[in-house]
């Protein structure tokens, strides 16, 4: 075959390769990167994750980290990480939240996403259904993965964007797996009691429902954020609210929020150990293992009670004092009768909001007619990035978006409100 001929042909890959859709969320968080590399002032609000300098690890953990590499702890660690680690997310998981897990209940995985595709791929063939909520995260490109079929539930500012028992109830019979997370990326906002033992309740009927040859209806519980609840809210989980529930419900959990730790590597699932033992197989042959000398440290710092205690109160701290300061802001604009809605923060490091301008026009005499112009506009004349819901499965038309305040200083918050005043202000309605 000649070399022009290689040039041009196609090489085939398999179709779930071929159909794989990036991350809504990257692309746009890298358009903006490029546009602050060409020397313009974006306040970028996009990104899940935290500037280092606003929110460094805790100090104890980077020594540790250091401590474990000078240590030589370099090689290949458990398959289902190290039993010191496992020792101290019992007891962490024990400690803050009540809940008894055997040692080899838990696995240690590289964060959270390799323990979620694990959970997906190990109780779903081909085709099952997953009930999942949107707005949510990645959940589509689980399924996808997994070659499994989604029913997508959509959910309701007035709940706070949160699955109701009675939207999940009609799918139910159909369905393999619940993808829940609480606190919720996008929104920020959490399950409260009622709402999760109402859906407890439907999946303990449904599994006393099923025959025992039958695929029993699974919980993934995703609380990457727990530690992360403000003021009145309290973080729940379906295994303390029914017990009866534990031989169906994975956890999904780790450093990377919890910690200011999203670099760092490690996440931790817990739930029945058939489950967790096949997870561990299908990941010790990918090799998502965290990395032997975190996992060191962090088996060390999550024994720290104290330690832990107090990061975690500063830390806390300062995520609550910028949500509730852009919360402020933005209810500020919503008296100001400018078209800015804003949901009170319950948790996480997301706000949610809803700006609504289509119909309006520029100074320029340009008509804002669909959501993607108000996005355009923000971004380009309040220098203001947000994540569209859409990101996260909503219509292309939802006027909701996530801002993260992971990378944002308190000046950032002043400025930006101020920023987008001027730019409303600018616009006839
Ligand atoms: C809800 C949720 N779960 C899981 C993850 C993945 O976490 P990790 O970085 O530990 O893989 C994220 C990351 O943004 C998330 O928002």
């Amino acid at each position: 075959m000649s070399e022009v001929m290689t040039a041009q042909r196609k090489l085939h890959v398999s179709k779930m390769a071929e159909n794989l859709i990036g991350s809504e969320i990257i692309k746009l968080a890298a358009e903006i990167t490029q546009r602050m590399k060409q020397g313009e002032k974006i306040y970028n609000m996009t990104i899940g994750d935290f500037d280092p300098k606003i929110f460094p690890i805790p100090k104890k953990l980077e020594e540790e980290i250091i401590h474990a590499y000078r240590n030589n702890e370099t090689n290949y660690p458990a398959a289902n990480g190290i039993e010191r680690l496992r020792i101290a997310a019992q007891h962490f998981i024990k400690k803050h939240q009540g809940l008894d897990y055997d040692l080899d209940e838990f696995l240690i995985a590289g964060g959270g996403r390799p323990l979620i595709y694990a959970t997906y791929i190990t109780l779903l063939d081909a085709g099952d259904k997953v009930i999942y909520p949107v707005p949510s995260w990645n959940n589509n490109h689980y399924v996808h993965l997994s070659h499994c079929e989604k029913i997508e539930i959509q959910t309701k500012p007035e709940n706070n964007f949160m699955p109701t028992a009675d939207e999940i109830a009609p799918h139910i019979k159909d369905a393999t797996l619940i993808a829940l997370c609480s606190p919720l990326n996008p929104t920020g906002t959490t399950l409260s009691k009622n709402s999760l033992q109402e859906i407890c309740d439907l999946v303990i009927t449904e599994n006393n429902r099923r025959s025992a040859d039958q695929k029993p209806l699974y919980i993934l519980f995703d609380q990457l954020y727990w530690t992360l609840t403000f003021g009145e809210i309290k973080h729940c989980d379906p295994v303390s609210l029914r017990p009866e529930l534990k031989d169906y419900v994975i956890y999904i959990d780790g450093l990377s929020k919890a910690f200011s730790a999203t670099g760092i590597r490690v996440g931790w699932s817990f739930g029945p150990k058939q489950i967790i033992d096949k997870m561990k197989s299908i990941l010790s042959h990918i090799g998502a293992w965290s990395p032997k000398p975190e996992q060191v440290a962090a088996a060390k710092y999550l024994m720290m009670d104290d330690e832990v205690n107090s990061f975690l109160s500063d830390y806390k701290n300062k995520i609550q004092q910028r949500l509730d300061s852009f919360y402020a802001g933005f209810k500020m604009l919503q008296q100001k009768n400018y078209p800015v809605e804003c949901i009170a923060p319950q948790a996480a490091i997301y706000l949610t909001l809803k700006i609504d301008f289509r119909g309006a026009t520029t100074a320029e005499g340009n008509k804002i007619n669909t959501m993607q112009d108000v996005s355009d506009y923000i971004l380009d004349e309040a220098k203001i990035g947000l994540v569209p819901f859409y990101a996260f499965g909503s219509s292309k038309e939802s006027p909701w978006f996530r801002l993260s305040i992971g990378t944002c200083s308190m000046d950032d918050v002043k400025n930006s409100i101020e920023s987008l005043e001027r730019a409303l202000n600018k616009l006839k309605f």
